[in-house]
């Protein structure tokens, strides 16, 4: 009998974040190239005879019943295979920063797919598991195996890249949340001065350049933020980048600001000099890949 099952849920960044038009049914499509980092929330799944699914976590505003998506994944895995609990409590330790567009619900919910799947010995394929996920969101699918994709649709169409070179990532949230309905919504008013370089990224992936890839990071939803908003994202890219970082963006929506490094010392540097000053500060690294 499984007792518990522990699953570690990646956070991703949006190396480049682009979008592309509006769909019928109110979506956009987007064009990002996304990864993910090491940086992850502990996810435990402890099966129980009764009461239904339940999830809890350190962070006592995030929702613990049908609202939460590692609680919708749980029911979803169980409605598609017949298999997983029927009853669970569902422990989350939190460290990737919650509305920071770093995929934390999103990973959280993909983490309990991936889990479910390899302990009842499902069998799911990375494909069919990323087919389930997107009922549950557009930043599902990629949570799913992670590494470097290129992610295209509402975000579910993803094709495999080569990966990235793997470096250090320090990741820095401003006091403000984003909401990301209200960024797509104050997106459609917009006309974008600059657009990523999307190929040009491909291609320095390809070549294994990470200067030249850090040089093209590029997010369109800076433009979406309010004035005050947008005022401390940029400063603190402006802010990393003196200290030493190759490239810096926001991540999806919002709010989260990460930046590539070549020397992990020097991330680390720059990860406690931003903490001292006061912000939250978290030093990371990309990574490649999760086997299903
Ligand atoms: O798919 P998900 O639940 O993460 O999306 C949250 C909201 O973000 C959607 O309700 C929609 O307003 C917006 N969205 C969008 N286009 C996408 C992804 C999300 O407009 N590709």
């Amino acid at each position: 009998m499984i007792t518990e099952i522990r699953e570690t849920a990646f956070a991703k960044l949006n190396i480049c974040l682009d979008i592309t038009g509006k769909m019928d049914d109110g979506y956009h499509s987007v064009k990002s190239i996304m990864q993910s980092v090491t940086l992850g929330d502990q996810i435990t799944i402890i099966p129980k005879d009764s009461g239904g699914y339940f999830a809890k976590s350190n962070i006592k505003y995030l929702p613990t019943g049908e609202k939460n998506i590692a609680v919708r994944a749980c029911r979803l895995f169980k409605q598609e295979t017949g298999e997983g609990p029927d009853n669970a409590f569902i422990k989350i330790v939190k460290r990737i920063p919650v509305c920071g567009g770093l995929g934390g619900g999103s990973t959280d919910g993909a983490a309990v797919l991936r889990a479910l799947n390899r302990e009842y010995r499902v069998g799911l394929t990375r494909t069919e598991l990323e087919a389930m996920g997107a009922k549950l969101g557009s930043d599902v699918p990629f949570c799913i195996a992670g590494g470097t994709v290129l992610a295209e649709g509402r975000g579910e169409v993803l094709t495999r890249i080569d990966p990235m070179p793997n470096c250090p990532v320090v990741i820095c949230k401003p006091e403000f949340s984003s909401s990301t309905p209200e960024l797509f919504a104050a997106i459609d008013k917009l006309k974008f001065r600059a657009r990523p370089d999307t190929e040009g990224i491909l291609a320095a992936i390809s070549a294994g350049d990470l200067k030249e890839i850090a040089r093209r990071m590029f997010n369109v939803f800076e433009y979406a933020l309010a004035n005050n908003r947008s005022l401390m994202v940029s400063e603190l890219k402006s802010r990393l980048l003196d200290l030493g970082a190759l490239g810096a963006a926001m991540s999806g929506t919002g709010s989260a600001v990460y930046a590539l490094f070549y020397e992990a010392e020097t991330a680390k540097k720059a990860a406690m000099t931003l903490k001292n000053e006061g912000h939250v500060s978290i030093y990371t690294q990309t990574m490649n890949e999760i086997e299903i």
